[in-house]
Parts: structure tokens; C-alpha cells; sequence
């Protein structure tokens, strides 16, 4: 079965560096998968070609498979990605209402995006019975061009971020237009059974009877590739001064969703009232650049690194400070090094999709404690984690009181459950799921 994989990052781009052209890789946890997937099976990969020098491979076949680019614009990516999808569709789907920023104008640039990704994939089309995979809240009109065009081949759309309750929904002016695009999929799948539920009762109350939707609606959990975070051979001992310490860690890009402002006012509060955990632990807090062209992500950063400042000036001393905190990218080697040496993961998104880090987390360590917000969309699976509301800095500060004390027996047997769960489900698992949900069908007629 040979599949069309839609996406708007790409597995990799080109850029052009003082005339040398150089490879960037795309490393996310989804792209492996689709990238094996269609190394397998063959296939196509219809993407937003973002590097500088990707208008010279808009159609490459690399051996494995062909990639389809689609080269924008500086108006059309900025109304189709910085503002339509980062300003409106991000906060709104998120629950983040004093976000959620719209423009008409906007909103005319994605759609035009979106209808240049549906001609690229008819153009990719080599038989009817091909697979459409299309990924995530960017690519949401994309189904409803393709059957304008006249595409019959199954499609398949993931939805990879929360979906939000049907009143909330129905704030977007655009709310029918994207329901009636995503429902002209054959199959539509989220991560937990709250988003399904949700999309369901939006469509009902907004389009009408959701009956012949409830066969095409499922939901199926984000899994990971478990055996590339187990792999011991990448181990790096902890360096000398840090072994006296409990180590906190958290990884994730600069984003308001991900709680991080609660999350050091939590160790602050931690300090405050436990005193004595003075130079016993280290937050090692790593935040990956995210979205820089978005305002509100880049006053976030001001805010962040203010709080940090403020904490480790009044809580530190000659040598140790409560958090290390690095604003960069970290190689996939060095991020699973950071999970090994963790006590405590620290993973308290104040609302996540799914969330991969807490799974990768759980299948590097061999020692860790996983504290989770229940607001990530992976928290319903990972039982054995200590649950947190993230959004309370009591909560979190007393989760990590409470972490820093657990006899290492506890942690160890939650561990590992969470491994067994972790590895029974991983990607490939994911995405045999995903895809069986069209295995079989006829292209419609
Ligand atoms: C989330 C979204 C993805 C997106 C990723 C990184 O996980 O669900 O669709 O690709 O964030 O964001 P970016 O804006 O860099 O693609």
C-alpha cells in the first residue's frame, strides 16, 4: 500500500549557506515514523519546503521516496503560519481566549496555502487506492480542496493538538468551513477520546446529525520509537559537581501552553518553605526556540527568563543555583543523556495535545520519577505518574517536595509499569492503528 504523507514541516529541508547547499533533518518523534513508514511501503511527502534553497528541490525522489515541496511566499507564510495557524488556531484550540488574534486577511492566506498543498498532493496522486495521511491543524482544509478537485483516494486526517468543548469551538468565524473540510475524511483520528468527543459534539451542534461521522472518528494515543531512548550505548556519566544532587528536568519548546512560568515559581516556592532543600537538587530546564516571529512567544521569553533571574538571584550561592536553565536546541544524544541523569521529569504542560516527552523520558530513565500535569493529553495513559494540576504552584511545589522524599522502591515499580505501557504502545503500534482504519476501503466513489 503506498501512501501520500501531507505535513506542513518536512522530513528535511535545504538551505543554502555562503553558496554551499546544506541538509537540515527534521528529528520529531512523527516524522521518523512517516518517514520509515514511506521508506516501506513508498510513497510521497507533501510538505512546506521551508529551507532557502528548497525552491530548487520542489520535486526531489531521494531513492526511498519523493517529496513534494511547497514553496510559499513571505506574505503567504506569515498569513498562512505565523498568524492564521500560531495566532488563531494555536490559542484557540489550546483554551488560551486573550490570545486568540483573527483577521479575514489572514484567514484568505491560509486557505490560499492549503488549496496550493491540495493541488501539490493531486499532482503527487500515481493511483486512486494511494493513502492521504494529513497532518495537524495547519493542513485543516485540505481534505475539503482535494474533493473539490475531484480526489477519490481514502484519506486519513490526524489531529495531533487538543479539540477543544463545542462553545469554545464555535468562537472561530471559520468554525463550519474547517468542520465540513476535516469531516470529508474517511477517517479522522485524535489522541484521546475527550478531543473526539469534543470535534463530534461541535460538529452536531454546528453542521447537524454526526451519525454517519461516529465510524470515521477514533482515537489512538501518540506512541515513540522506545528503542532509540533505552539504548544505552549514548550514556555519558553525570559530571562530578552534579552527582551530590537530585536532578529536575524539563525539555520543552517556548510556548505559553507549556506551564513554564508556573513551573519556576514552583521551585521558588519549594525553596521558600523548604529551606533546607538548599543546594540539594538542580533544575536543569532546557527551552527549544520555538515560533520567534509570533509576538506573544518571544514577551513570553522576556517573562521566563525575568522569573529565573529573579529566583536564582535571591535563592543561590557561590557555586550552585536552583535553576540552569539553556534556551537552545539539544542534539536527540545529549536530550537522552539529560533523561538518564534525571531524578524527577518535570512535565506540567497546562494544556498538551499529547505530549511525547514524558514517554521519552520514561523509556531512557532507569531511575526517574515522572511528575505530569493532568492537562497533557498522554497524562490519561501514564497512570503511574505523580499527577499535578499545573496551573496551582502549591500543587506542583508540594509534587516535588513529595518527589525529592519517595523511597526509591516507589519510583523504581512506577517506572516500571509506565515502561511496559510506553513500549506496548510506541509508534508503530500508532500508526498500524491509524492506518488500518482505511485498510480495505474503496476509493470513493
Ligand atoms: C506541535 C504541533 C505540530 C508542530 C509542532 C512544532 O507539536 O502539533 O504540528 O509541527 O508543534 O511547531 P512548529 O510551529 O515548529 O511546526
Amino acid at each position: 500500500m503506498s501512501y501520500i504523507i501531507v505535513t506542513s514541516r518536512s522530513p528535511y529541508s535545504y538551505d543554502k549557506i555562503r553558496g554551499k547547499i546544506y541538509k537540515r533533518l527534521n528529528i520529531g518523534g512523527v516524522a521518523i515514523v512517516l518517514n520509515d513508514l514511506i521508506t516501506e511501503e513508498g510513497g510521497t511527502w507533501v510538505c512546506w519546503g521551508d529551507g532557502s534553497a528548497d525552491q530548487d528541490y520542489m520535486e526531489e525522489d531521494n531513492g526511498k521516496f519523493r517529496i513534494f515541496r511547497v514553496i510559499l511566499s513571505v506574505p503567504e507564510r506569515r498569513g498562512f503560519y505565523d498568524e492564521y495557524s500560531n495566532s488563531t488556531l494555536w490559542p484557540l484550540f489550546h483554551y488560551f481566549r486573550e490570545k486568540i488574534q483573527h483577521d479575514q486577511k489572514y484567514f484568505r492566506m491560509y486557505s490560499k496555502v492549503n488549496s496550493l498543498f491540495a493541488e501539490s498532493i493531486k499532482r503527487a496522486i500515481r493511483n486512486t487506492d494511494e493513502i492521504i495521511w494529513i497532518h495537524d491543524y495547519q493542513l485543516s482544509l485540505v481534505p475539503g480542496f482535494l474533493r473539490d478537485l475531484g480526489v477519490v483516494n481514502p484519506i486519513i486526517f490526524t489531529w495531533h493538538i487538543p479539540w477543544v468543548s463545542r462553545e469554545f469551538y464555535s468562537i472561530l468565524p471559520e468554525r463550519n468551513q474547517l468542520l465540513k473540510s476535516i469531516s470529508s475524511a474517511d477517517s479522522i483520528t485524535f489522541h484521546t477520546k475527550e478531543y473526539r468527543t469534543n470535534f463530534r459534539d461541535s460538529y452536531e451542534s454546528l453542521i447537524g446529525d454526526p451519525k454517519n461521522l461516529d465510524k470515521k472518528l477514533h482515537y489512538y494515543p501518540l506512541g515513540i520509537d522506545y528503542k532509540s531512548y533505552e539504548d544505552i550505548e549514548r550514556y555519558r556519566k553525570l559530571p562530578k559537581p552534579m552527582e551530590r544532587l537530585k536532578i529536575i528536568f524539563s525539555i520543552d519548546r517556548l510556548d505559553y501552553t507549556k506551564g513554564l512560568i508556573a513551573r519556576v515559581k514552583a521551585i521558588e516556592s519549594l525553596l521558600k518553605t523548604n529551606p533546607e532543600l538548599s543546594q540539594k537538587f538542580m533544575y536543569l530546564m532546557i527551552v527549544t526556540p520555538s515560533r520567534t516571529n509570533v509576538g506573544q512567544y518571544m514577551e513570553l521569553k522576556n517573562e521566563l527568563e525575568m522569573n529565573i533571574g529573579r529566583i536564582n538571584g535571591e535563592y543561590g550561592r557561590i557555586g550552585w543555583y536552583p535553576i540552569t536553565y539553556i534556551y537552545r536546541k539539544v542534539s536527540q544524544k545529549t536530550l537522552i543523556n539529560y533523561y538518564k541523569w534525571a531524578d524527577i521529569a518535570l512535565i506540567t504542560p497546562l494544556i498538551d495535545g499529547l505530549n511525547l516527552v514524558c514517554k521519552e523520558f520514561v523509556a531512557a530513565s532507569t531511575k526517574g520519577l515522572l511528575i505530569l500535569s493532568e492537562f497533557a493529553g498522554s497524562s490519561e495513559e501514564l497512570k503511574e505518574a505523580v499527577k499535578v494540576n499545573p496551573n496551582s504552584i502549591e500543587d506542583l511545589s508540594s509534587a516535588l517536595f513529595r518527589a525529592l522524599s519517595m523511597p526509591e522502591t516507589e519510583i523504581i515499580e512506577r517506572l516500571s509499569l509506565l515502561k511496559e505501557r510506553v513500549k506496548r504502545r510506541d509508534i508503530e503500534w500508532w500508526a498500524r492503528k491509524v492506518t488500518d482504519t482505511v485498510k480495505g476501503k474503496e476509493p470513493n466513489a
